[in-house]
């Protein structure tokens, strides 16, 4: 019976090494982006002519969790547990320590359940002593029984300055061989915030945030939000890319459920005001330009979060990181200087426009907030 059960978990462990796999190839080769916009099409930065600040003047250092941040900028989780992760966390690790950003690490369930495939994840650590770390776990596991012990495993791993949380039933639902199981994640996750010390961030995966879910998760006693909202990479669509013709269904409901969540703009907007003041809050899901990053700290974001585009260029080395992240923030700076910002605070103030979509989504959903936050911007320059 023992031997029986043990080859099962073998199994498991096979299973999961082999899925994330899959789903950095299928990532790099296949179109997997929502086909819905974040939202951030639908907000315009107002122009300044007249900006009176110098461009080289601009300053976007900011503070993260207490850690100095070069940046309001983070590659969020993507990979790690198998053999092609390595060189990829490996550069990405590299880049973020130069230039004095923050990283997180893909699901590191695999490696705290066999740790011969440890070192995919700390190849971060040793190639980033100083930059920030976040480590990284499914919300399902929570339900599944893990707690303080596995999770001071994973930080451990990783010397990780904040553990992540991932929130992903989407991709859970359509998956093949998903864990759709949340029930009690929350008492799961309360435990883990009152028995360890090293801060907790709650995070969506491409399907983003609510006020309400936001609220529940700060109440959780989680420290900081990462939206990951709608409009870049949808697991439902990389599931419809993995689904063998066995699973014809669930690739079916991959194609029904590609475009479903909340905008990022939107989800953006709804958790920085229920959240904002008690806790950091980071905007991604489709984060793509230093222009997107500029309208997500327009409209509450502390910090913006970028996944997908950087697997392409971590593929081949860190400098190729580095210099995508770089355009990332030269775009930001450039985008403050045309509206007059020479800091992260006055760009959170900067006078914007919000039309289509998005304006419909916010106005209905949270009226009285977004009526504050127009008059608010009306009367600015
Ligand atoms: C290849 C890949 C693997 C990912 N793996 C994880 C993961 O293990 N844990 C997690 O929390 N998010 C994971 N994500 C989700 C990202 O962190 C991010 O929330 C999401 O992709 C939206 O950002 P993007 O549109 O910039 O990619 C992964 C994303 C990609 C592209």
């Amino acid at each position: 019976m023992k031997t029986r059960s043990k080859a099962k978990s073998k199994e498991k462990k096979k299973l999961t090494e082999s899925r994330k796999l899959e789903h950095i190839r299928i990532c790099l080769e296949r179109e997997i982006e929502s086909t819905i916009s974040t939202g951030f099409d639908d907000i315009t930065l107002v122009h300044n002519a007249v900006p009176e600040i110098n461009l080289d003047d601009v300053n976007v250092e900011t503070q993260f969790l207490g850690h100095q941040l070069k940046a309001p900028l983070i590659v969020t989780a993507m990979t790690g547990g198998h053999q092609e992760a390595l060189p990829i966390n490996k550069h990405i690790a590299q880049a973020v320590e130069a230039l004095g950003l923050a990283m997180g690490v893909g699901s590191q369930r695999a490696a705290v359940e066999d740790a011969s495939l440890a070192d995919s994840f700390t190849v971060t650590r040793e190639n980033a002593p100083k930059a920030f770390l976040i480590g990284n776990i499914g919300a399902p596991q929570l339900s599944l029984g893990w707690g303080v012990e596995e999770i001071k495993t994973a930080i451990e791993m990783i010397k990780a300055d904040a553990m992540a949380i991932h929130f992903n039933a989407a991709q859970e639902a359509v998956q093949p061989e998903g864990e759709a199981t949340f029930a009690g994640v929350l008492q799961a996750l309360k435990t883990l915030t009152t028995n360890v010390s090293t801060p907790f961030i709650a995070k969506e995966t491409g399907a983003g945030l609510s006020q309400s879910t936001a609220t529940i998760l700060a109440n959780a006693g989680v420290k900081a939000l990462d939206v990951a909202g709608l409009g870049g990479t949808s697991w439902p669509a990389v599931e419809v890319e993995r689904a063998k013709p066995e699973d014809a269904t669930k690739a079916t409901l991959g194609r029904w459920f590609t475009n479903w969540g909340i905008p990022t703009a939107v989800a953006t907007f709804e958790v920085a005001y229920s959240v904002k003041k008690r806790i950091p809050v980071i905007a991604s899901g489709g984060i793509r330009t230093g222009i997107d990053i500029a309208k997500a700290i327009a409209i509450g974001a502390d910090f913006a979060g970028v996944a997908l585009p950087v697997l392409s260029p971590a593929v081949l080395d860190a400098k190729a990181v580095q210099l995508f992240l770089e355009s990332l923030i030269h775009g930001l700076k450039a985008a403050m200087f045309l509206v007059g910002a020479s800091n992260l605070k006055e760009l959170s103030q900067a006078p914007l426009v919000v039309t289509g979509p998005t304006r419909e989504w916010l106005e209905y959903r949270v009226y009285e907030d977004f009526i504050e936050f127009k008059a608010d911007r009306r009367i600015r320059k």
